[in-house]
Protein backbone atom coordinates (compact mmCIF):
# COMPACT_ATOMS: atom_id res chain seq x y z
CA UNK A 1 0.00 0.00 0.00
CA UNK A 2 1.11 3.65 -0.52
CA UNK A 3 3.31 5.73 1.57
CA UNK A 4 1.63 9.49 1.51
CA UNK A 5 2.90 12.50 3.47
CA UNK A 6 0.23 14.99 4.03
CA UNK A 7 1.57 18.83 4.87
CA UNK A 8 -1.04 20.53 7.08
CA UNK A 9 -2.16 17.12 8.53
CA UNK A 10 -3.47 18.89 11.60
CA UNK A 11 -5.94 22.02 9.42
CA UNK A 12 -9.16 21.28 8.25
CA UNK A 13 -8.70 19.43 4.94
CA UNK A 14 -5.42 17.95 6.16
CA UNK A 15 -7.32 16.17 9.30
CA UNK A 16 -10.04 15.21 6.81
CA UNK A 17 -7.94 13.45 4.39
CA UNK A 18 -5.83 11.64 7.10
CA UNK A 19 -9.08 9.78 8.24
CA UNK A 20 -9.96 8.96 4.41
CA UNK A 21 -6.38 7.19 3.72
CA UNK A 22 -6.46 5.67 6.71
CA UNK A 23 -9.90 4.23 6.11
CA UNK A 24 -8.41 2.98 2.55
CA UNK A 25 -5.33 1.41 3.74
CA UNK A 26 -2.70 4.08 3.18
CA UNK A 27 0.37 4.26 5.24
CA UNK A 28 0.78 7.93 6.45
CA UNK A 29 3.27 10.63 8.19
CA UNK A 30 1.43 13.78 8.85
CA UNK A 31 3.37 16.97 9.60
CA UNK A 32 2.07 20.42 11.14
CA UNK A 33 3.32 23.20 13.08
CA UNK A 34 0.52 23.61 14.46
CA UNK A 35 0.02 27.17 13.96
CA UNK A 36 -3.65 27.31 12.79
CA UNK A 37 -4.79 23.03 12.89
CA UNK A 38 -5.34 21.47 15.98
CA UNK A 39 -3.74 18.52 17.60
CA UNK A 40 -7.52 17.30 18.21
CA UNK A 41 -8.30 17.43 14.80
CA UNK A 42 -6.10 14.47 14.68
CA UNK A 43 -6.32 13.23 17.93
CA UNK A 44 -8.59 9.95 17.19
CA UNK A 45 -5.49 9.29 14.99
CA UNK A 46 -2.45 9.99 16.34
CA UNK A 47 0.57 7.63 16.67
CA UNK A 48 -2.67 4.80 15.48
CA UNK A 49 -1.66 2.46 13.51
CA UNK A 50 -0.69 3.51 9.79
CA UNK A 51 -0.15 6.75 11.01
CA UNK A 52 3.03 9.24 11.96
CA UNK A 53 2.77 12.59 13.21
CA UNK A 54 5.68 15.17 13.86
CA UNK A 55 5.27 18.46 15.13
CA UNK A 56 7.35 20.27 12.30
CA UNK A 57 7.36 23.76 9.96
CA UNK A 58 7.13 22.97 6.12
CA UNK A 59 9.95 25.80 6.38
CA UNK A 60 12.79 22.81 8.05
CA UNK A 61 13.91 21.15 4.69
CA UNK A 62 16.48 19.09 7.07
CA UNK A 63 13.57 17.09 8.75
CA UNK A 64 11.24 16.85 5.88
CA UNK A 65 13.93 15.53 3.93
CA UNK A 66 14.56 12.91 6.46
CA UNK A 67 10.57 12.71 6.92
CA UNK A 68 10.08 12.58 3.21
CA UNK A 69 12.25 9.40 2.35
CA UNK A 70 10.44 6.34 1.38
CA UNK A 71 6.66 8.42 0.47
CA UNK A 72 4.98 7.66 -2.79
CA UNK A 73 2.99 10.79 -2.80
CA UNK A 74 3.27 14.17 -1.32
CA UNK A 75 -0.17 16.04 -0.82
CA UNK A 76 0.65 19.38 0.29
CA UNK A 77 -1.18 21.48 2.11
CA UNK A 78 0.37 23.58 4.82
CA UNK A 79 -0.05 26.97 4.11
CA UNK A 80 -1.10 30.32 5.77
CA UNK A 81 -3.98 32.10 3.96
CA UNK A 82 -5.95 35.23 3.64
CA UNK A 83 -4.26 38.39 5.77
CA UNK A 84 -6.09 41.24 6.64
CA UNK A 85 -4.58 45.12 5.74
CA UNK A 86 -3.36 45.53 9.32
CA UNK A 87 -1.50 41.86 9.36
CA UNK A 88 2.02 41.22 7.94
CA UNK A 89 1.96 38.85 4.76
CA UNK A 90 5.24 37.63 5.77
CA UNK A 91 4.55 34.34 7.02
CA UNK A 92 1.85 33.70 3.45
CA UNK A 93 4.92 35.09 1.26
CA UNK A 94 7.43 32.79 3.07
CA UNK A 95 5.57 29.84 3.98
CA UNK A 96 3.55 29.49 0.35
CA UNK A 97 7.14 30.04 -1.25
CA UNK A 98 9.68 28.69 0.93
CA UNK A 99 7.95 26.17 2.38
CA UNK A 100 6.52 24.87 -1.27
CA UNK A 101 10.30 24.84 -2.53
CA UNK A 102 11.20 22.80 -0.32
CA UNK A 103 7.98 20.33 -0.53
CA UNK A 104 9.04 19.93 -4.15
CA UNK A 105 12.92 19.26 -3.92
CA UNK A 106 12.17 16.37 -1.56
CA UNK A 107 9.78 14.91 -3.75
CA UNK A 108 13.07 15.94 -6.29
CA UNK A 109 14.99 13.78 -4.58
CA UNK A 110 13.08 10.73 -3.15
CA UNK A 111 11.06 10.62 -6.60
CA UNK A 112 7.44 11.14 -5.04
CA UNK A 113 4.48 12.74 -6.29
CA UNK A 114 3.03 16.05 -5.77
CA UNK A 115 -0.56 16.74 -5.29
CA UNK A 116 -0.21 20.68 -4.22
CA UNK A 117 -3.24 22.42 -2.89
CA UNK A 118 -4.09 25.49 -4.70
CA UNK A 119 -7.22 27.99 -4.47
CA UNK A 120 -9.93 29.50 -5.99
CA UNK A 121 -8.17 33.26 -5.00
CA UNK A 122 -5.97 32.71 -8.61
CA UNK A 123 -8.44 33.58 -10.70
CA UNK A 124 -9.08 36.86 -8.67
CA UNK A 125 -11.73 39.09 -10.22
CA UNK A 126 -11.67 37.22 -13.71
CA UNK A 127 -15.20 37.78 -15.11
CA UNK A 128 -15.08 34.76 -16.59
CA UNK A 129 -18.22 32.79 -15.05
CA UNK A 130 -17.75 29.89 -14.55
CA UNK A 131 -14.07 29.73 -13.83
CA UNK A 132 -12.01 27.32 -15.91
CA UNK A 133 -8.76 26.48 -15.34
CA UNK A 134 -7.02 27.41 -19.12
CA UNK A 135 -8.97 30.83 -18.52
CA UNK A 136 -7.08 34.64 -17.72
CA UNK A 137 -6.77 35.24 -14.54
CA UNK A 138 -6.81 38.80 -12.79
CA UNK A 139 -5.42 40.00 -9.38
CA UNK A 140 -5.36 43.08 -7.54
CA UNK A 141 -2.41 45.89 -7.23
CA UNK A 142 0.78 44.41 -5.06
CA UNK A 143 -0.15 47.33 -2.77
CA UNK A 144 -3.11 45.13 -1.30
CA UNK A 145 -2.13 42.41 1.22
CA UNK A 146 -5.02 40.78 0.56
CA UNK A 147 -3.63 40.16 -2.97
CA UNK A 148 -0.28 38.36 -1.18
CA UNK A 149 -2.03 34.52 -0.50
CA UNK A 150 -3.44 34.37 -4.35
CA UNK A 151 -0.12 35.35 -5.33
CA UNK A 152 1.48 33.09 -3.61
CA UNK A 153 -0.37 30.08 -4.64
CA UNK A 154 0.14 31.56 -8.64
CA UNK A 155 3.64 32.09 -8.25
CA UNK A 156 3.67 27.67 -6.39
CA UNK A 157 1.44 26.77 -9.18
CA UNK A 158 4.35 28.10 -11.82
CA UNK A 159 7.21 26.36 -9.64
CA UNK A 160 5.31 23.65 -9.47
CA UNK A 161 5.23 22.96 -13.12
CA UNK A 162 8.80 24.36 -13.79
CA UNK A 163 9.59 20.64 -11.22
CA UNK A 164 7.63 18.96 -13.30
CA UNK A 165 9.24 20.27 -16.60
CA UNK A 166 12.97 20.54 -15.48
CA UNK A 167 12.98 17.29 -13.21
CA UNK A 168 10.22 15.57 -14.33
CA UNK A 169 8.30 15.24 -10.70
CA UNK A 170 4.93 13.80 -11.37
CA UNK A 171 2.69 16.86 -10.23
CA UNK A 172 -1.08 17.68 -9.99
CA UNK A 173 -2.44 21.31 -9.34
CA UNK A 174 -5.87 21.41 -7.76
CA UNK A 175 -7.60 24.31 -7.15
CA UNK A 176 -9.80 23.98 -4.33
CA UNK A 177 -12.98 26.18 -4.01
CA UNK A 178 -14.43 26.76 -0.67
CA UNK A 179 -15.17 24.25 1.96
CA UNK A 180 -15.67 24.04 5.72
CA UNK A 181 -16.46 21.51 8.24
CA UNK A 182 -16.75 21.94 12.29
CA UNK A 183 -12.39 21.33 12.32
CA UNK A 184 -12.52 24.69 10.42
CA UNK A 185 -10.69 27.55 11.99
CA UNK A 186 -13.86 29.14 13.08
CA UNK A 187 -12.53 32.80 12.38
CA UNK A 188 -11.47 34.83 9.35
CA UNK A 189 -9.07 32.19 7.95
CA UNK A 190 -11.44 29.36 7.89
CA UNK A 191 -14.21 31.41 5.78
CA UNK A 192 -17.76 32.89 5.97
CA UNK A 193 -19.77 30.03 6.54
CA UNK A 194 -18.05 29.03 9.77
CA UNK A 195 -17.80 32.02 11.43
CA UNK A 196 -21.48 32.88 10.53
CA UNK A 197 -22.79 29.67 12.28
CA UNK A 198 -20.72 30.53 15.31
CA UNK A 199 -22.54 33.76 15.52
CA UNK A 200 -25.98 32.82 15.22
CA UNK A 201 -25.04 29.52 17.74
CA UNK A 202 -23.69 32.08 20.22
CA UNK A 203 -26.54 34.61 19.15
CA UNK A 204 -24.06 37.31 17.82
CA UNK A 205 -24.14 39.71 15.23
CA UNK A 206 -23.07 38.17 12.38
CA UNK A 207 -20.34 40.60 10.23
CA UNK A 208 -21.09 40.55 7.01
CA UNK A 209 -18.03 42.28 4.70
CA UNK A 210 -19.88 44.84 2.21
CA UNK A 211 -23.13 44.22 1.38
CA UNK A 212 -23.42 40.67 0.90
CA UNK A 213 -24.43 40.19 -2.71
CA UNK A 214 -20.72 38.31 -3.47
CA UNK A 215 -21.39 35.10 -4.78
CA UNK A 216 -19.46 32.58 -3.05
CA UNK A 217 -19.55 28.53 -4.16
CA UNK A 218 -18.85 26.58 -1.29
CA UNK A 219 -19.13 22.59 0.02
CA UNK A 220 -18.15 20.36 2.39
CA UNK A 221 -14.82 18.92 3.10
CA UNK A 222 -15.31 15.36 1.96
CA UNK A 223 -15.91 16.64 -1.93
CA UNK A 224 -12.38 18.25 -1.50
CA UNK A 225 -10.53 15.10 0.08
CA UNK A 226 -12.67 13.03 -2.70
CA UNK A 227 -11.06 15.11 -5.46
CA UNK A 228 -7.59 14.60 -3.87
CA UNK A 229 -7.91 10.96 -3.41
CA UNK A 230 -8.83 10.50 -7.57
CA UNK A 231 -6.26 13.21 -8.02
CA UNK A 232 -3.29 11.01 -6.48
CA UNK A 233 -4.68 7.81 -8.28
CA UNK A 234 -5.19 9.16 -11.73
CA UNK A 235 -2.31 9.09 -14.01
CA UNK A 236 -4.12 11.58 -16.84
CA UNK A 237 -3.87 13.73 -13.48
CA UNK A 238 -0.17 14.57 -13.88
CA UNK A 239 1.13 17.85 -15.28
CA UNK A 240 -2.13 19.49 -15.06
CA UNK A 241 -4.56 21.87 -13.14
CA UNK A 242 -8.07 20.85 -12.06
CA UNK A 243 -10.75 22.99 -10.22
CA UNK A 244 -12.08 21.00 -7.36
CA UNK A 245 -15.09 21.98 -5.02
CA UNK A 246 -18.61 22.45 -5.29
CA UNK A 247 -20.57 24.94 -8.01
CA UNK A 248 -23.21 25.08 -5.83
CA UNK A 249 -23.56 29.37 -6.07
CA UNK A 250 -25.28 31.30 -3.05
CA UNK A 251 -24.44 34.94 -1.76
CA UNK A 252 -22.87 35.70 1.40
CA UNK A 253 -26.21 37.21 2.93
CA UNK A 254 -28.00 34.15 1.60
CA UNK A 255 -25.76 31.78 3.39
CA UNK A 256 -26.70 34.13 6.31
CA UNK A 257 -30.10 33.42 6.33
CA UNK A 258 -29.69 29.74 5.22
CA UNK A 259 -27.53 29.34 8.31
CA UNK A 260 -30.04 31.03 10.80
CA UNK A 261 -33.12 29.24 9.13
CA UNK A 262 -31.25 25.33 9.86
CA UNK A 263 -30.03 26.57 13.19
CA UNK A 264 -33.46 26.91 14.78
CA UNK A 265 -32.51 28.56 17.66
CA UNK A 266 -35.39 30.96 18.31
CA UNK A 267 -33.84 34.03 18.15
CA UNK A 268 -33.33 36.61 15.41
CA UNK A 269 -30.65 37.10 12.84
CA UNK A 270 -28.45 39.89 13.69
CA UNK A 271 -26.97 41.07 10.69
CA UNK A 272 -24.00 44.17 11.04
CA UNK A 273 -22.60 45.32 7.51
CA UNK A 274 -18.75 46.02 7.72
CA UNK A 275 -17.78 48.33 5.17
CA UNK A 276 -14.60 46.53 3.08
CA UNK A 277 -12.27 49.22 3.44
CA UNK A 278 -12.03 48.58 7.18
CA UNK A 279 -10.59 44.62 6.93
CA UNK A 280 -8.59 44.80 3.51
CA UNK A 281 -8.44 48.66 2.60
CA UNK A 282 -8.57 49.14 -0.82
CA UNK A 283 -9.53 45.44 -2.05
CA UNK A 284 -12.18 45.05 -4.36
CA UNK A 285 -14.13 41.92 -3.52
CA UNK A 286 -14.60 38.97 -5.67
CA UNK A 287 -18.09 39.27 -6.68
CA UNK A 288 -19.07 36.05 -8.21
CA UNK A 289 -16.75 32.51 -7.49
CA UNK A 290 -17.97 29.67 -9.23
CA UNK A 291 -15.79 26.51 -10.26
CA UNK A 292 -16.37 25.23 -13.99
CA UNK A 293 -16.00 21.27 -12.83
CA UNK A 294 -16.54 19.67 -16.53
CA UNK A 295 -12.48 18.87 -16.35
CA UNK A 296 -12.67 17.50 -12.47
CA UNK A 297 -15.63 14.98 -14.24
CA UNK A 298 -14.13 14.27 -17.21
CA UNK A 299 -10.52 13.30 -16.30
CA UNK A 300 -11.58 12.26 -12.27
CA UNK A 301 -14.72 11.11 -12.48
CA UNK A 302 -15.38 13.51 -9.85
CA UNK A 303 -18.75 14.66 -8.70
CA UNK A 304 -19.53 16.60 -5.59
CA UNK A 305 -21.64 14.90 -3.00
CA UNK A 306 -23.00 17.08 -0.36
CA UNK A 307 -24.90 19.86 -0.97
CA UNK A 308 -24.62 23.27 0.91
CA UNK A 309 -27.59 22.49 2.86
CA UNK A 310 -26.76 19.15 3.82
CA UNK A 311 -23.05 20.75 4.33
CA UNK A 312 -23.94 23.70 7.03
CA UNK A 313 -26.73 20.99 9.01
CA UNK A 314 -23.85 18.56 9.80
CA UNK A 315 -21.37 21.40 10.71
CA UNK A 316 -24.12 22.91 12.80
CA UNK A 317 -24.67 20.10 14.50
CA UNK A 318 -21.27 18.55 15.37
CA UNK A 319 -20.22 22.44 16.02
CA UNK A 320 -22.83 22.65 18.64
CA UNK A 321 -21.64 19.74 20.25
CA UNK A 322 -18.12 21.13 20.73
CA UNK A 323 -19.46 24.49 22.03
CA UNK A 324 -21.45 22.43 24.24
CA UNK A 325 -18.53 20.69 25.77
CA UNK A 326 -16.72 23.90 26.12
CA UNK A 327 -18.84 25.58 28.15
N1 LIG B 1 -10.49 25.06 2.95
C1 LIG B 1 -10.68 25.74 1.85
O1 LIG B 1 -11.79 26.19 1.62
C2 LIG B 1 -9.56 25.96 0.88
C3 LIG B 1 -9.86 26.64 -0.32
C4 LIG B 1 -8.84 26.87 -1.22
C5 LIG B 1 -7.56 26.39 -0.96
N2 LIG B 1 -7.30 25.75 0.22
C6 LIG B 1 -5.92 25.30 0.46
O2 LIG B 1 -5.98 23.99 1.01
C7 LIG B 1 -4.94 23.83 1.98
C8 LIG B 1 -5.56 23.37 3.29
O3 LIG B 1 -6.48 24.35 3.72
P1 LIG B 1 -7.26 24.22 5.10
O4 LIG B 1 -8.58 24.88 4.92
O5 LIG B 1 -7.17 22.87 5.62
O6 LIG B 1 -6.39 25.23 5.98
P2 LIG B 1 -5.96 25.09 7.49
O7 LIG B 1 -5.43 26.42 7.91
O8 LIG B 1 -7.05 24.47 8.29
O9 LIG B 1 -4.76 24.04 7.37
C9 LIG B 1 -3.46 24.41 6.99
C10 LIG B 1 -2.52 23.72 7.95
O10 LIG B 1 -1.17 24.08 7.63
C11 LIG B 1 -0.46 24.25 8.85
N3 LIG B 1 0.70 25.11 8.61
C12 LIG B 1 0.70 26.43 8.34
N4 LIG B 1 1.96 26.87 8.22
C13 LIG B 1 2.77 25.79 8.41
C14 LIG B 1 4.17 25.60 8.39
N5 LIG B 1 5.02 26.62 8.21
N6 LIG B 1 4.65 24.35 8.62
C15 LIG B 1 3.81 23.30 8.84
N7 LIG B 1 2.47 23.43 8.88
C16 LIG B 1 1.95 24.66 8.65
C17 LIG B 1 -1.47 24.88 9.79
O11 LIG B 1 -1.14 24.72 11.17
C18 LIG B 1 -2.75 24.14 9.42
O12 LIG B 1 -2.95 23.01 10.21
C19 LIG B 1 -4.20 25.16 2.05
O13 LIG B 1 -3.06 25.07 1.24
C20 LIG B 1 -5.18 26.15 1.46
O14 LIG B 1 -4.53 27.23 0.86
C21 LIG B 1 -8.27 25.53 1.14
Amino acid sequence: MKRVLITGVAGMVGSHLLDALLEKGYEVVGIDNLSFGKLENISGNVNGPGFKFYQVDVLDFETLKILGKDVDIIVHLAAVKKVGEADSSMATLMVNGKGTENVLEIAKMWGSKVIFASTSDVYGMSPDIPHREDGDLLLGPSMIKRWSYAVSKLYNEQMVFAYHKDYGVPVVVLRYFGSFSSRSSFTWSGGHIPIFIDAILKDEEVIIHGDGTQTRSMGYVTDLVDGTVLAMKKEEAIGKIVNIGNDEELSVIDSAYLIHEIAHTGKELKIKFLPMEEIFGKYKDIMKRKPDLTKAKKMLGYEPKVSLREAIQITIEERRKILHNTN
